[in-house]
């Protein structure tokens, strides 16, 4: 991608990830959520390519790599959110191996791309379902690790799900630097999340944190 489409890039992900941080509200907003469905299943068929387009492995999933490196120890259970065709997945997969990876996204053609790419490859303890980021099927503090790559931040059903002192994640691949660590540090302090730390990392940033072991506030 040329450096022109790269900054497009960068700063229309940026102002998207400063409304999602600084307006939860909007992302519970019943039009909202159909748009996003609309377009995303819209590009499903195209979306492996575009992301090859959009930069070399490395750059695109830097930042996930960063996240993960700060994952201790080892999770069993690992559920990656709005997981899209699977980028994310098949990397914490990766670098998890014994882990059962739970894939989840609101659109239904994402995930049954997903789930045919499964099929294919044999990937092993990994699993894809369709629902909504903001409504888990899935009981309290279930996984040891949630993320989510490129993706609007559900961080109250993020938490629900995580056992206490489990990590969270989120990944970023195209952020203007320093632009948004404010509006992330306040919307994660209100949750109750400990060990926060925003990390550069190609050209976007890791965001961990973990649940506290004991009650949240
Ligand atoms: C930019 S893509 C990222 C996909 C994948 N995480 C990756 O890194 O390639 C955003 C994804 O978020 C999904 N999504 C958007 N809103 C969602 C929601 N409320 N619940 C679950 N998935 C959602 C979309 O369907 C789309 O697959």
């Amino acid at each position: 991608m040329n450096s022109f489409k790269k900054f497009l890039a960068k700063t229309t992900a940026t102002q998207l990830i400063r409304v999602s941080f600084s307006r939860p509200a909007l992302l519970e907003n019943p039009a909202f959520l159909i748009l996003m469905n609309r377009v995303f299943s819209a590009m499903a068929p195209s979306y492996d390519r575009l992301w090859q387009r959009m930069g070399t492995e490395a750059e695109v999933l830097g930042p996930l790599e960063a996240g993960l490196s700060r994952v201790a120890p080892p999770p069993d259970w690992v559920l990656d959110l709005a997981c899209g065709t699977g980028l994310a997945t098949f990397h914490v997969h990766g670098s998890f191996l014994k882990a059962q990876v739970v894939a989840a996204d609101l659109s239904e053609r994402m995930v049954r791309i997903l789930r045919q790419k499964l099929e294919e490859s044999d990937a092993g303890p990994l699993h894809a379902l369709c629902c909504h980021s903001g409504a888990l099927p899935f009981g309290a503090g279930c996984f040891d690790l949630v993320l989510t790559q490129n993706a609007p931040p559900y961080l109250e059903e993020m938490v629900r799900v995580l056992r206490p002192g489990g990590s969270l994640l989120l990944a970023y691949s195209f952020v203007v630097p320093g632009a948004v660590h404010g509006v992330i540090r306040k919307r994660f302090t209100g949750v109750g999340l400990e060990d926060l730390e925003i990390a550069a990392a190609g050209h976007g940033i890791a965001v961990t944190a973990r649940r506290p072991r004991g009650e949240l506030r």
